[in-house]
């Protein structure tokens, strides 16, 4: 018997394959502190629970597989009061964000085929694109300038007959880069001339700081070319329900959609009647306390992380993660050694390095991400161990 080539070429999560030096850290009795993974300390907000209470019934029955359509119109509203027109027949709610990745690929893409992604990028496009034999086409943005969407040319490059579609996470994660309009309307023009689809992956559109506005890519013209894709794993803290959303204003991308959503029967009900309560009775000033909390803890984090000599990053507006090059080597054998040989007081610290964020060989390989889901005074801490890791993991080299 053999496995198949599809699974044996596949990457573990980059963020996820170091958690076994973690815990020896952890078993020899050094506490760690966990800025590697995109899970937020906060608790989910009560009207998740009561809305499971409040809409169940008492058969845990299969959903339309396009999901309730309360939860869909109630989606449709919240998506109105961002200015986006996408009413409940536009969506299918999914389970997780993961699955509206796998579907929107599985839909423009066949096997050989490419899709393009500014690169560094949320690492599972890669393990979602090797399960379907489409080929990643890395436009490579730069810590030096936070990151921003790459130019013109660089699209131009990248770019071959090959290629279905373009996808990037706005605010970015793992870079915290919120686009600016001129960005995105470079990446739709791109699209429009190559005749591409774009999928949009907005699932931290909350998170925003510094003033700034999450900016859709439904705010642009050329709607048909459009896949928005969503989550409410981050935005309400609440990563284990498996809900979330696959939009767009394409009829024929929702119809071939919903055969993938059929063989998959229903996205979970329970956590459907959950999102009801957090679409329908949270409370008014929810995000302001999130948004307030996340900038506060970036400001922590940025602080501590300029401490660090020769550390290469700009300040990110948005999501609740930084990327940074830092002044060493190879960022997953510093991230290994953090683990298994350096500590303060029997303190360390797990960060993601960030070479598996790209599809470039070699790229990225002095860069991590951090993510600053601790509070304030433990993520000062945990920078400032970082820092002084860097300085003796360089001494050490010398
Ligand atoms: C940019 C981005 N897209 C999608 C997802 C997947 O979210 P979900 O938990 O809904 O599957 C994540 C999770 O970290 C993410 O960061």
């Amino acid at each position: 018997m053999q496995l198949s080539q599809r699974v044996l070429n596949s990457q573990f999560s980059p963020i996820r394959k170091l958690v076994p030096y973690a815990e020896a850290a952890k078993k020899s009795g050094k506490k760690v502190y966990h800025l590697n993974i995109g899970q937020p300390d906060v608790e989910t907000p009560k009207a998740f629970f009561e809305g499971i209470k409040k809409y169940s019934t008492n058969i845990v029955y299969y959903s339309h597989s396009a999901g309730l359509y309360e939860l869909r119109e109630a989606f449709s509203k919240y998506y109105k009061s961002w200015n986006i027109n996408f009413d409940a027949e536009d969506l299918i709610i999914t389970t997780g964000g993961s699955e509206a990745v796998i579907f929107s690929l599985a839909t423009v893409a066949v096997p050989g085929d490419e899709v393009m992604v500014i690169e560094p990028f949320y690492a599972n496009y890669k393990g979602f694109a090797e399960m379907l034999n489409v080929k990643l086409r890395p436009v490579k943005s730069s810590p030096k300038n936070g990151y921003a969407v790459p130019e013109r040319e660089a699209f131009e490059k990248a770019y071959n007959e090959k290629v279905k579609a373009i996808i990037f996470s706005n605010p970015s994660n793992p870079t915290g880069a919120v686009y600016t309009y001129d960005e995105l309307k470079r990446i739709v023009d791109f699209a429009k001339e190559k005749d591409i689809f774009v999928m949009s992956d907005e699932v931290y559109k909350e998170f925003t700081f510094d003033g700034k506005k999450h900016i859709s890519i439904m705010n642009f013209e050329d709607q048909e070319r459009f896949i928005l894709l969503d989550s409410i794993s981050k935005r309400y803290s609440a990563c284990g329900a498996r809900i979330g959303v696959l939009a767009t204003k394409n009829k024929k991308i929702l119809e071939q959609v919903m055969k993938f959503a059929q063989s998959r029967l229903s996205p979970p009900l329970m956590a459907q009647f959950g999102t009801l309560g957090l679409l329908k009775d949270l409370e008014e000033d929810y995000f302001e306390k999130m948004v307030l909390e996340y900038q506060q803890r970036r400001d922590a984090a940025f602080d501590e992380l300029s401490k660090i000599e020769g550390a290469v990053f700009q300040k990110p507006h948005g999501s609740f993660y930084i990327s940074v090059e830092l002044p060493v080597d190879s960022s997953e054998e510093f991230v290994k050694w953090m683990l298994t040989d350096f500590d303060i007081d029997g303190e360390t610290v797990m960060v993601s390095p960030l070479n598996g964020f790209y599809a470039t060989p070699g790229a990225g390989k002095s860069e991590i991400r951090i993510a600053y889901v601790l509070n304030n005074q433990e993520l000062r801490k945990a920078c400032s161990i970082l820092k002084e890791g860097v300085y003796a993991y360089n001494q050490k080299r010398k």
